[in-house]
């Protein structure tokens, strides 16, 4: 059975009701299984067994917060070791055009550097999933569509190597 893992830094409790979404939306895939985590209480290991990460972070200063950060650049000991694994990412900001992209864009280059696998989205919400503030049902919804899809590519992948 392939593994999700959704990781999440929230302050304040938006960037963790969409993480709690992004895992509804993995659910709706047969053959994978979801654990959602804290970034602060995420580990190395987690990292290495799961075989698709989507990390979420408030949008701080047009960038990802410092206890996501913390972890990323903790993961440099498994270097080398989440190659082709499916990454995603998501993130809650206080306004509109004030840093979500470039929140995305950071969770997103560290996970190109990890050579893991990104898919972008054709519609709305390109680089990942937004909310501002508190998702609303839209925003849960685009929540839903990407837990949904990495978890298809997942089992895509999955299926190539079996
Ligand atoms: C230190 C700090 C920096 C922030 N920087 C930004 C920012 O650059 N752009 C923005 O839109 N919102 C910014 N915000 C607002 C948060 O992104 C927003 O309130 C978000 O919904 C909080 O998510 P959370 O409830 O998961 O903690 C900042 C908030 C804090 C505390």
């Amino acid at each position: 059975m392939s593994k999700m893992l959704i990781i999440y830094d929230s302050k304040t409790g938006n960037t963790e009701k969409m993480a709690s979404a992004i895992a509804k939306g993995v659910k709706k895939v047969k053959g994978i299984e979801v654990e959602v985590k804290k970034a602060d209480r995420t580990n190395l290991t987690d990292l290495i067994e799961a075989n698709g990460i989507i990390m979420g972070s408030p949008t701080y200063y047009g960038q990802m917060s410092a206890k996501l950060k913390k972890l990323i650049d903790k993961s440099v000991d498994v270097h080398g070791k989440l190659i082709g694994k499916v990454g995603a990412a998501f993130t809650s900001s206080g306004g509109i055009a004030s840093g979500a992209e470039t929140t995305l864009l950071s969770i997103l280059k560290a996970m190109l550097v990890h050579g893991m696998i990104i898919e972008g989205r054709s519609e709305t919400e390109h680089y990942g999933a937004a909310a501002i503030g508190a998702p609303n049902k839209d925003e849960l919804e685009s929540c839903n569509d990407l837990g949904e899809r990495a978890a298809k590519l997942v089992t895509r992948l999955a299926s190539l190597t079996e």
